[in-house]
């Protein structure tokens, strides 16, 4: 119980710090391609990106670049053998806690969105982890737990990620890069990149982590480590995958 209460305020201390005291800048080294669809219907492919918070420092102060964004998204996905076709239409997604301190970060890229709505679309989803370790709780009562997530988890990842393979798999009139990324593309964006590559690539948790960790150059916070964790022991419990989840 001490220790949740403890890592409860960490997040609590750390969600304060990071939206209050440290302002993000786009980071080259924190995008990747994660995925990307067959030739659809209209001849196009669409594709799956997490990069980190696309603004730049300016004289003006921050701001959004569509420039330093493409840029990111074109170069790491040349690294990973992949080139992007010349013109796509972007449906970035902010991962956001809620909280009324971000939404000056929020209006930068909904205004340059709402003002340029050829180059793509802009919206926000709440991702705030969960608040305790499944390996806190008894096996039988996680199991349960885990079955009934979708009537539980605030994120819901089970219905988040059937959203954005939905998506990605939509085609559109241009090729989509569908983009999600919180501030620092580490800890909220570690969660849903987890999510989806133990969901639809069938990778273990922990190897799903460890790539996070390599991307965030650091663990990423317990709370998304364990609402990834409790996302894994529903696919194992309720879909049957047959993966590990470092549950104990
Ligand atoms: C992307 O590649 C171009 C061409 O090599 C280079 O000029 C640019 O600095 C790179 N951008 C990033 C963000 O790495
Ligand atoms: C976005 O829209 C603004 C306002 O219409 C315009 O000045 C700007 O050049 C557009 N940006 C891009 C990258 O097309
Ligand atoms: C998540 O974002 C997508 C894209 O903006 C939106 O369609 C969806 O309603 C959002 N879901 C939630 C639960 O906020
Ligand atoms: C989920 O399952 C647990 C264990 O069976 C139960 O105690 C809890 O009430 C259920 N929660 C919801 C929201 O259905």
């Amino acid at each position: 119980m001490a220790k949740n209460i403890l890592f409860c305020l960490l997040f609590v201390l750390s969600l304060t710090l990071n939206v209050v005291y440290c302002t993000f800048y786009i980071e080259y080294r924190k995008f990747h391609l994660i995925d990307k669809t067959p030739v659809l219907s209209n001849g196009f492919v669409n594709y799956l990106f997490r990069g980190n918070e696309p603004t730049i420092s300016t004289p003006n102060g921050e701001e959004f670049s569509y420039e330093q964004l493409v840029d990111c998204l074109r170069n790491s996905s040349e690294s990973q053998g992949i080139t992007l076709p010349d013109d796509f239409y972007i449906i970035d997604i902010k991962l956001i806690y809620g909280v009324s301190s971000e939404i000056p970060v929020i209006e930068l890229e909904r205004n340059f969105f709402a003002a340029n709505s050829s180059l793509g679309e802009f919206g926000t989803n709440v991702t705030l982890g969960d608040l305790w370790d499944p390996n806190f709780i008894p096996k039988s009562d996680r199991i349960e737990w885990a079955k009934n997530l979708t009537e539980w988890q605030k994120d819901n990842l089970p219905q988040r990620m059937e959203d954005y393979y939905n998506i990605l798999n939509t085609p559109l009139d241009k090729p989509v890069v569908l983009f999600f990324h919180c501030l620092c593309g580490c800890d909220r964006t570690g969660e849903i990149a987890a999510s989806y590559v133990m969901r639809y690539f069938g990778w273990d948790f922990i190897t799903a982590l460890d790539w996070d960790e390599k991307i965030a150059g650091r663990p990423i916070m317990p709370n998304n480590k364990w609402g990834a964790q409790w996302y894994c022991l529903y696919l194992k419990y309720s879909l049957n995958m047959d993966i590990d989840c470092d549950d104990i």
